[in-house]
Protein backbone atom coordinates (compact mmCIF):
# COMPACT_ATOMS: atom_id res chain seq x y z
CA UNK A 1 0.00 0.00 0.00
CA UNK A 2 1.41 3.37 -1.02
CA UNK A 3 0.58 6.08 1.40
CA UNK A 4 0.19 9.27 -0.30
CA UNK A 5 0.31 12.86 0.98
CA UNK A 6 -1.11 16.21 0.28
CA UNK A 7 0.27 19.78 0.15
CA UNK A 8 -2.65 22.45 -0.25
CA UNK A 9 -5.55 21.16 -0.33
CA UNK A 10 -7.29 23.85 -3.04
CA UNK A 11 -9.17 23.16 -6.16
CA UNK A 12 -6.67 20.83 -7.64
CA UNK A 13 -6.03 18.73 -4.87
CA UNK A 14 -9.58 17.66 -4.86
CA UNK A 15 -9.70 16.59 -8.24
CA UNK A 16 -6.62 14.52 -7.62
CA UNK A 17 -7.94 13.27 -4.31
CA UNK A 18 -11.32 11.85 -6.13
CA UNK A 19 -9.30 10.24 -8.84
CA UNK A 20 -6.58 8.48 -6.23
CA UNK A 21 -9.82 6.98 -4.76
CA UNK A 22 -9.84 4.07 -7.56
CA UNK A 23 -6.27 3.40 -7.49
CA UNK A 24 -5.79 0.20 -6.08
CA UNK A 25 -2.93 0.01 -3.84
CA UNK A 26 -2.90 3.33 -2.97
CA UNK A 27 -4.53 5.47 0.05
CA UNK A 28 -4.48 9.28 0.92
CA UNK A 29 -3.00 9.04 4.05
CA UNK A 30 -2.96 12.47 5.07
CA UNK A 31 -3.16 16.30 4.27
CA UNK A 32 -1.57 19.32 5.37
CA UNK A 33 -2.83 22.58 4.98
CA UNK A 34 -1.72 26.06 6.70
CA UNK A 35 -4.92 25.56 8.39
CA UNK A 36 -4.88 22.44 10.15
CA UNK A 37 -9.36 22.91 10.05
CA UNK A 38 -9.13 22.77 6.71
CA UNK A 39 -6.78 19.36 6.72
CA UNK A 40 -9.64 18.27 8.47
CA UNK A 41 -12.39 18.94 6.48
CA UNK A 42 -10.23 17.51 2.92
CA UNK A 43 -9.62 14.86 5.58
CA UNK A 44 -12.93 13.67 6.64
CA UNK A 45 -14.18 14.14 2.64
CA UNK A 46 -11.06 11.79 1.44
CA UNK A 47 -10.51 9.34 4.32
CA UNK A 48 -7.87 10.24 5.49
CA UNK A 49 -5.98 9.39 8.80
CA UNK A 50 -3.82 12.16 9.75
CA UNK A 51 -4.31 16.26 9.30
CA UNK A 52 -1.81 18.55 9.41
CA UNK A 53 -1.98 22.28 10.05
CA UNK A 54 1.66 22.79 8.31
CA UNK A 55 3.11 21.55 5.70
CA UNK A 56 6.40 20.31 7.51
CA UNK A 57 4.50 18.13 9.87
CA UNK A 58 3.37 16.22 6.93
CA UNK A 59 6.77 15.96 5.55
CA UNK A 60 8.37 14.60 8.45
CA UNK A 61 5.41 12.12 8.84
CA UNK A 62 7.40 8.39 8.54
CA UNK A 63 4.40 6.78 7.71
CA UNK A 64 3.69 9.09 4.08
CA UNK A 65 5.05 7.68 1.22
CA UNK A 66 4.69 9.97 -1.43
CA UNK A 67 3.72 13.84 -1.61
CA UNK A 68 1.39 15.48 -4.19
CA UNK A 69 2.45 19.07 -4.14
CA UNK A 70 -0.67 20.84 -5.10
CA UNK A 71 0.20 24.73 -3.94
CA UNK A 72 1.10 27.05 -6.63
CA UNK A 73 3.47 27.16 -8.79
CA UNK A 74 5.95 29.56 -7.34
CA UNK A 75 6.30 27.37 -4.02
CA UNK A 76 6.70 24.44 -6.09
CA UNK A 77 10.58 24.35 -6.14
CA UNK A 78 11.11 24.93 -2.52
CA UNK A 79 8.25 22.51 -1.20
CA UNK A 80 9.43 19.55 -3.46
CA UNK A 81 13.29 20.03 -2.52
CA UNK A 82 12.18 20.25 1.39
CA UNK A 83 9.98 16.61 0.69
CA UNK A 84 12.96 15.22 -0.71
CA UNK A 85 15.58 16.22 1.89
CA UNK A 86 12.71 14.62 3.92
CA UNK A 87 12.66 11.12 2.22
CA UNK A 88 9.79 11.13 0.43
CA UNK A 89 9.21 10.73 -3.26
CA UNK A 90 7.09 13.72 -4.98
CA UNK A 91 4.62 14.17 -7.29
CA UNK A 92 4.71 17.77 -8.11
CA UNK A 93 1.70 19.84 -10.00
CA UNK A 94 2.80 21.64 -13.23
CA UNK A 95 4.74 23.79 -13.91
CA UNK A 96 7.13 21.99 -11.94
CA UNK A 97 9.00 24.78 -11.03
CA UNK A 98 9.17 28.64 -12.56
CA UNK A 99 12.31 28.38 -14.10
CA UNK A 100 14.88 25.82 -15.43
CA UNK A 101 17.10 26.53 -12.72
CA UNK A 102 14.79 24.91 -10.39
CA UNK A 103 13.63 21.79 -12.17
CA UNK A 104 17.46 21.25 -12.84
CA UNK A 105 17.96 21.42 -8.91
CA UNK A 106 14.84 19.65 -8.34
CA UNK A 107 15.53 17.00 -10.61
CA UNK A 108 19.53 17.30 -8.81
CA UNK A 109 18.29 16.29 -5.53
CA UNK A 110 15.77 13.55 -6.64
CA UNK A 111 19.16 11.54 -8.20
CA UNK A 112 21.30 12.70 -5.59
CA UNK A 113 18.62 11.35 -3.00
CA UNK A 114 17.39 7.88 -5.00
CA UNK A 115 14.03 9.45 -4.57
CA UNK A 116 10.85 9.44 -7.27
CA UNK A 117 10.01 12.74 -8.04
CA UNK A 118 7.90 13.48 -11.36
CA UNK A 119 5.71 16.49 -12.71
CA UNK A 120 2.03 15.87 -12.43
CA UNK A 121 1.33 16.66 -16.74
CA UNK A 122 -1.81 14.24 -16.10
CA UNK A 123 -2.73 14.66 -20.08
CA UNK A 124 0.83 12.38 -20.80
CA UNK A 125 -1.24 9.80 -18.75
CA UNK A 126 -4.81 10.10 -20.26
CA UNK A 127 -6.01 7.38 -22.86
CA UNK A 128 -7.52 9.99 -25.91
CA UNK A 129 -3.62 11.34 -25.69
CA UNK A 130 -2.40 7.72 -25.63
CA UNK A 131 -4.27 7.01 -28.54
CA UNK A 132 -3.21 10.34 -30.55
CA UNK A 133 0.25 9.38 -29.91
CA UNK A 134 0.13 5.76 -31.10
CA UNK A 135 -2.04 6.92 -34.30
CA UNK A 136 1.09 9.50 -35.48
CA UNK A 137 3.68 7.32 -34.78
CA UNK A 138 2.11 4.10 -36.44
CA UNK A 139 2.49 6.85 -39.71
CA UNK A 140 -0.75 5.92 -41.21
CA UNK A 141 -1.75 9.56 -41.70
CA UNK A 142 1.99 10.14 -42.68
CA UNK A 143 4.28 12.65 -41.30
CA UNK A 144 3.11 15.89 -39.46
CA UNK A 145 2.91 19.10 -41.04
CA UNK A 146 0.99 21.55 -38.57
CA UNK A 147 -0.56 21.36 -35.27
CA UNK A 148 -2.56 24.06 -33.63
CA UNK A 149 -3.20 24.14 -30.13
CA UNK A 150 -5.07 26.76 -27.76
CA UNK A 151 -6.13 27.02 -24.31
CA UNK A 152 -8.72 29.98 -23.05
CA UNK A 153 -10.37 30.95 -20.39
CA UNK A 154 -12.33 34.06 -19.09
CA UNK A 155 -11.23 35.19 -15.65
CA UNK A 156 -12.20 37.95 -13.79
CA UNK A 157 -9.39 40.15 -12.54
CA UNK A 158 -8.38 39.81 -9.32
CA UNK A 159 -4.63 41.14 -8.26
CA UNK A 160 -4.42 38.32 -5.53
CA UNK A 161 -5.74 35.59 -7.56
CA UNK A 162 -2.90 33.29 -8.14
CA UNK A 163 -3.71 33.77 -11.59
CA UNK A 164 -3.07 37.49 -11.84
CA UNK A 165 -0.78 37.86 -8.88
CA UNK A 166 2.85 38.16 -9.95
CA UNK A 167 3.99 36.75 -6.47
CA UNK A 168 2.31 33.89 -6.94
CA UNK A 169 3.53 33.38 -10.82
CA UNK A 170 0.59 34.47 -12.48
CA UNK A 171 -0.42 34.71 -15.64
CA UNK A 172 -1.66 32.48 -18.82
CA UNK A 173 1.74 30.66 -19.81
CA UNK A 174 2.78 28.95 -16.88
CA UNK A 175 -1.07 27.97 -15.95
CA UNK A 176 -2.03 26.66 -19.09
CA UNK A 177 -0.05 27.83 -22.25
CA UNK A 178 1.69 24.82 -20.56
CA UNK A 179 -0.61 22.26 -22.00
CA UNK A 180 -0.07 23.64 -26.08
CA UNK A 181 3.34 23.63 -25.27
CA UNK A 182 3.57 20.12 -24.18
CA UNK A 183 1.06 19.18 -26.66
CA UNK A 184 3.84 20.01 -29.89
CA UNK A 185 6.94 19.01 -27.88
CA UNK A 186 5.45 15.69 -27.09
CA UNK A 187 4.56 15.39 -31.26
CA UNK A 188 7.29 17.44 -32.55
CA UNK A 189 10.12 17.70 -30.42
CA UNK A 190 12.29 20.84 -29.81
CA UNK A 191 11.61 23.54 -32.26
CA UNK A 192 14.38 25.19 -33.91
CA UNK A 193 13.02 28.60 -33.52
CA UNK A 194 10.27 30.48 -31.61
CA UNK A 195 8.21 33.18 -32.20
CA UNK A 196 5.96 35.02 -28.78
CA UNK A 197 4.17 37.58 -28.45
CA UNK A 198 1.89 38.71 -25.36
CA UNK A 199 -0.54 41.02 -23.63
CA UNK A 200 0.24 41.77 -19.88
CA UNK A 201 -2.28 42.60 -17.13
CA UNK A 202 -1.80 45.99 -14.53
CA UNK A 203 -0.35 43.39 -12.70
CA UNK A 204 2.48 42.31 -14.99
CA UNK A 205 2.07 38.76 -16.26
CA UNK A 206 0.70 37.76 -19.56
CA UNK A 207 -2.96 37.57 -20.14
CA UNK A 208 -2.87 36.28 -23.28
CA UNK A 209 0.18 34.63 -25.03
CA UNK A 210 0.62 33.96 -28.60
CA UNK A 211 4.03 31.97 -29.80
CA UNK A 212 4.65 30.29 -33.48
CA UNK A 213 7.10 27.02 -33.09
CA UNK A 214 9.03 26.56 -36.03
CA UNK A 215 10.31 23.17 -37.07
CA UNK A 216 12.54 21.39 -39.76
CA UNK A 217 10.89 21.05 -43.54
CA UNK A 218 8.27 24.39 -42.75
CA UNK A 219 6.34 22.02 -40.26
CA UNK A 220 4.53 24.95 -37.72
CA UNK A 221 3.05 24.58 -34.39
CA UNK A 222 0.63 27.46 -33.44
CA UNK A 223 -0.27 27.78 -29.59
CA UNK A 224 -2.06 30.11 -27.57
CA UNK A 225 -3.29 30.86 -23.81
CA UNK A 226 -5.65 33.19 -22.37
CA UNK A 227 -7.21 33.99 -19.18
CA UNK A 228 -9.44 37.14 -20.78
CA UNK A 229 -11.81 34.65 -23.23
CA UNK A 230 -13.23 31.71 -23.23
CA UNK A 231 -11.55 29.85 -26.68
CA UNK A 232 -12.45 26.47 -27.86
CA UNK A 233 -9.73 24.68 -26.27
CA UNK A 234 -9.19 22.44 -29.07
CA UNK A 235 -6.48 20.96 -31.16
CA UNK A 236 -5.90 20.09 -34.62
CA UNK A 237 -3.35 17.79 -36.48
CA UNK A 238 -2.46 18.18 -39.34
CA UNK A 239 -0.59 15.15 -41.51
CA UNK A 240 0.16 14.52 -44.90
CA UNK A 241 -2.86 11.86 -45.11
CA UNK A 242 -5.55 13.54 -42.65
CA UNK A 243 -6.51 15.10 -39.59
CA UNK A 244 -7.03 14.82 -35.75
CA UNK A 245 -9.03 16.68 -33.83
CA UNK A 246 -8.93 16.32 -30.13
CA UNK A 247 -11.81 17.63 -29.27
CA UNK A 248 -12.42 20.39 -25.99
CA UNK A 249 -10.48 20.75 -23.88
CA UNK A 250 -8.15 18.72 -25.44
CA UNK A 251 -5.54 18.65 -22.31
CA UNK A 252 -8.39 16.61 -20.53
CA UNK A 253 -10.58 13.37 -21.40
CA UNK A 254 -12.09 13.73 -24.53
CA UNK A 255 -12.94 12.83 -27.78
CA UNK A 256 -11.35 12.56 -30.35
CA UNK A 257 -11.67 12.64 -34.82
CA UNK A 258 -9.95 11.19 -37.15
CA UNK A 259 -10.13 12.37 -40.60
CA UNK A 260 -9.05 11.41 -44.08
CA UNK A 261 -9.96 12.20 -47.82
CA UNK A 262 -12.25 8.34 -47.48
CA UNK A 263 -13.51 8.69 -43.78
CA UNK A 264 -14.41 10.36 -40.59
CA UNK A 265 -13.91 8.65 -37.55
CA UNK A 266 -15.44 9.62 -33.20
CA UNK A 267 -13.34 7.77 -30.59
CA UNK A 268 -14.17 7.94 -27.36
CA UNK A 269 -12.31 6.66 -24.09
CA UNK A 270 -13.37 5.26 -20.86
CA UNK A 271 -12.76 7.20 -17.67
CA UNK A 272 -13.52 5.59 -14.77
CA UNK A 273 -13.39 8.15 -11.75
CA UNK A 274 -11.61 11.47 -13.42
CA UNK A 275 -8.97 11.76 -15.63
CA UNK A 276 -6.11 12.13 -12.43
CA UNK A 277 -7.07 8.34 -11.69
CA UNK A 278 -4.40 7.74 -14.97
CA UNK A 279 -1.45 10.07 -13.51
CA UNK A 280 -2.43 8.69 -9.84
CA UNK A 281 -2.18 5.05 -10.47
CA UNK A 282 0.73 5.79 -13.07
CA UNK A 283 2.67 7.12 -9.72
CA UNK A 284 1.82 4.50 -7.17
CA UNK A 285 3.02 1.69 -9.83
CA UNK A 286 5.94 3.40 -10.27
CA UNK A 287 6.64 3.48 -6.02
CA UNK A 288 5.48 -0.30 -5.87
CA UNK A 289 8.10 -0.97 -8.51
CA UNK A 290 10.36 0.85 -6.61
CA UNK A 291 10.99 3.66 -9.61
CA UNK A 292 13.07 6.76 -9.58
CA UNK A 293 11.59 8.16 -12.59
CA UNK A 294 8.67 7.73 -14.91
CA UNK A 295 9.64 6.42 -18.28
CA UNK A 296 6.86 8.58 -19.48
CA UNK A 297 7.16 11.77 -18.04
CA UNK A 298 10.56 11.86 -17.70
CA UNK A 299 13.39 14.22 -16.19
CA UNK A 300 14.43 14.90 -19.88
CA UNK A 301 11.20 15.95 -20.85
CA UNK A 302 10.14 18.13 -17.70
CA UNK A 303 13.42 20.03 -18.49
CA UNK A 304 12.67 20.38 -22.20
CA UNK A 305 9.03 21.87 -21.09
CA UNK A 306 10.34 24.65 -18.82
CA UNK A 307 12.98 25.47 -21.29
CA UNK A 308 10.69 25.99 -23.90
CA UNK A 309 8.51 28.20 -21.41
CA UNK A 310 11.99 29.71 -20.33
CA UNK A 311 12.25 30.93 -23.82
CA UNK A 312 8.87 31.91 -24.58
CA UNK A 313 9.31 34.30 -21.78
CA UNK A 314 12.01 35.89 -22.71
CA UNK A 315 10.57 36.52 -26.43
CA UNK A 316 7.35 37.96 -24.46
CA UNK A 317 9.78 40.10 -21.69
CA UNK A 318 8.43 37.92 -18.42
CA UNK A 319 10.37 37.10 -15.59
CA UNK A 320 9.68 35.91 -12.14
CA UNK A 321 11.80 36.86 -9.48
N1 LIG B 1 -3.16 19.32 -13.37
C1 LIG B 1 -4.19 20.14 -13.51
O1 LIG B 1 -5.17 19.86 -14.20
C2 LIG B 1 -4.19 21.43 -12.77
C3 LIG B 1 -5.36 22.21 -12.71
C4 LIG B 1 -5.35 23.35 -11.93
C5 LIG B 1 -4.20 23.73 -11.29
N2 LIG B 1 -3.08 22.97 -11.39
C6 LIG B 1 -1.84 23.36 -10.68
O2 LIG B 1 -2.02 23.14 -9.29
C7 LIG B 1 -1.45 24.18 -8.53
C8 LIG B 1 -2.52 24.75 -7.59
O3 LIG B 1 -3.61 25.23 -8.35
P1 LIG B 1 -5.11 25.32 -7.74
O4 LIG B 1 -5.94 25.83 -8.84
O5 LIG B 1 -5.50 24.06 -7.08
O6 LIG B 1 -4.90 26.47 -6.68
P2 LIG B 1 -5.76 26.79 -5.38
O7 LIG B 1 -7.14 26.24 -5.50
O8 LIG B 1 -5.57 28.23 -5.12
O9 LIG B 1 -5.03 25.93 -4.26
C9 LIG B 1 -3.71 26.09 -3.94
C10 LIG B 1 -3.50 25.68 -2.50
O10 LIG B 1 -2.16 26.00 -2.18
C11 LIG B 1 -2.08 26.40 -0.83
N3 LIG B 1 -1.24 27.58 -0.68
C12 LIG B 1 -0.07 27.61 -0.03
N4 LIG B 1 0.45 28.84 -0.03
C13 LIG B 1 -0.40 29.62 -0.69
C14 LIG B 1 -0.42 31.00 -0.98
N5 LIG B 1 0.54 31.84 -0.58
N6 LIG B 1 -1.46 31.47 -1.69
C15 LIG B 1 -2.43 30.64 -2.11
N7 LIG B 1 -2.46 29.31 -1.84
C16 LIG B 1 -1.46 28.81 -1.13
C17 LIG B 1 -3.50 26.64 -0.32
O11 LIG B 1 -3.77 25.62 0.59
P3 LIG B 1 -3.77 25.84 2.17
O12 LIG B 1 -4.03 27.31 2.43
O13 LIG B 1 -4.88 24.99 2.60
O14 LIG B 1 -2.46 25.41 2.67
C18 LIG B 1 -4.38 26.46 -1.54
O15 LIG B 1 -5.56 25.75 -1.27
C19 LIG B 1 -0.89 25.20 -9.54
O16 LIG B 1 0.49 25.06 -9.64
C20 LIG B 1 -1.55 24.82 -10.88
O17 LIG B 1 -0.69 24.98 -12.00
C21 LIG B 1 -3.07 21.84 -12.10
Amino acid sequence: MINWGILGPGKIAHKFATGLKDVKGAKLYAVASREVEKAKIFSSEFNAEKSYGNYEELMQDPDVDVIYIATPHVFHHRQTIQCLQNGKAVLCEKPMGINAAEVEEMIKLAKEKNLFLMEALWTQFLPHFEFVKHKITSGELGKIKSLEADFGFFKEFDPESRLFNKSLGGGSLLDIGIYPIFLALELLGMPDEIVADAKFTETNVDSECIMEFQYPHNVKASLFSTIQQETPTTAEITLEKGKIHLDSRFHEPTSVKVFTPEDEKNFEFEIPSNGYYFEAKHVTEMLQQGKKESPLMSFEKSLNLISLIDEVKSKIGLSYS
